[in-house]
């Protein structure tokens, strides 16, 4: 990940990614970025009219708890939305959270196509009907050697789509973050292949862990954290859980993500928490707890997060060190 340097992470994890991207492997990234638009109708889904509402902060009521909870202490909001990752915005860990304040999540609609039956868009109210909201404590595993543990609230990918009506031949689902160069000023500029761009495999998709979230503790979606939509899949590393998406679309070949376009040697397109499995230029095998001591010694990472029992499957035979 591309990292400006805050005092408190060790050079170990210092990722300068912009010192050698050349301008080719960028122009290479926003091609295939681009790729993930082409064939289907792009929809400018954010159209800023005067209707919009500030809906971060307002309390989410009719909350249930989920079986599939961590029983581990969550991170407090404060730190959940104040050390992030969130390069629209910038590419420091502090600054995302005042600079995204503004961000208008209202009026939003998320486009829906490629291999479905038929084309739709819906709007984020009539998305937050289409299950009951439930809190989701889950580990929250960041590539660079971070971890917390977020109190989401959502809903299960697999109603959305349940919805949208995916024909049998799609093997995968894409996701777009909306494109907003007025609101977010990084997408001025060549930091990454814009917009941010996220994929799974069905079966990874449809699994029950995997939540589209709309909720952090009791609360609408900080913009920080991905409002008004965002994807988590608990057993995967923190870049695959895209902020602010304004589409999705079916395949049956595997799209393009924005960290697999950026750097292919470093994040493949699974990206697996595995501790077996070195980052290129660091260690994986522990992770650091923010909120925690100073003085508390790493945590050593768990396979697939932690949640092995209940994924493990979906990869059987593969071999997890070709697909990382
Ligand atoms: N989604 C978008 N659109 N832009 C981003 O920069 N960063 C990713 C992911 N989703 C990112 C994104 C990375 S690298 C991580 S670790 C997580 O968001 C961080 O989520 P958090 O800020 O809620 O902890």
């Amino acid at each position: 990940m591309l990292i400006r340097k805050p005092d408190d992470i060790p050079s170990s994890e210092i990722t300068p990614k912009a010192a050698y991207l050349s301008r080719r492997q960028f122009l290479t990234g926003a091609a295939a970025a681009g790729a993930a638009l082409a064939g289907g109708f792009y929809l400018r889904s954010n159209s800023h009219d005067e209707s919009v509402v500030q809906a971060s902060g307002e309390k989410l009521t009719g909350i249930t708890k989920s079986k599939y909870s961590s029983t581990e202490k969550p991170t407090s909001f404060k730190d959940i939305t104040n050390y992030n990752n969130y390069y629209e915005f910038s590419t420091d860990k502090y600054e995302p959270n005042g600079m995204s304040k503004d961000f208008r999540t209202r009026p939003w609609s998320l486009a829906i196509d490629g291999m479905v039956k038929k084309r739709k868009s819906l709007d984020i109210d009539s998305i937050l009907k289409l299950a009951p909201l439930e809190e989701r404590i889950y580990r929250h595993r960041c590539v660079e050697g971070w971890s917390m543990v977020v109190p989401w609230v959502g809903f299960p990918l697999s109603a959305l789509i349940k919805a949208a009506d995916p024909l049998p031949s799609a093997k995968f689902i894409a996701f777009q973050t909306i494109l907003a160069p007025d609101e977010m000023p990084n997408q001025k500029r060549d930091v990454l292949a814009w917009p941010y761009v996220e994929g799974l495999r069905m079966d990874e998709a449809m699994h029950p862990l995997t939540i589209l979230a709309v909720g952090l503790y009791d609360q609408v979606l900080p913009n920080v954290d991905g409002a008004p939509l965002r994807l988590i899949v608990p057993w995967k590393y923190g870049f695959k859980g895209i902020k602010a998406i304004v589409k999705v679309s079916f395949a049956d070949k595997m799209p393009p993500t924005t960290w697999n376009v950026m750097a292919p040697d470093e994040y493949g397109f699974y990206s697996n928490v595995n501790p077996t499995v070195d980052h290129p230029r660091w260690s994986q095998a522990t992770e650091r707890r923010i909120g925690a001591s100073l003085f508390a010694p790493k945590q050593p990472t768990l396979m697939f997060n932690g949640y092995s029992d209940q994924v493990a499957s979906l990869y059987s035979g593969m071999d997890l060190r070709k697909n990382f």
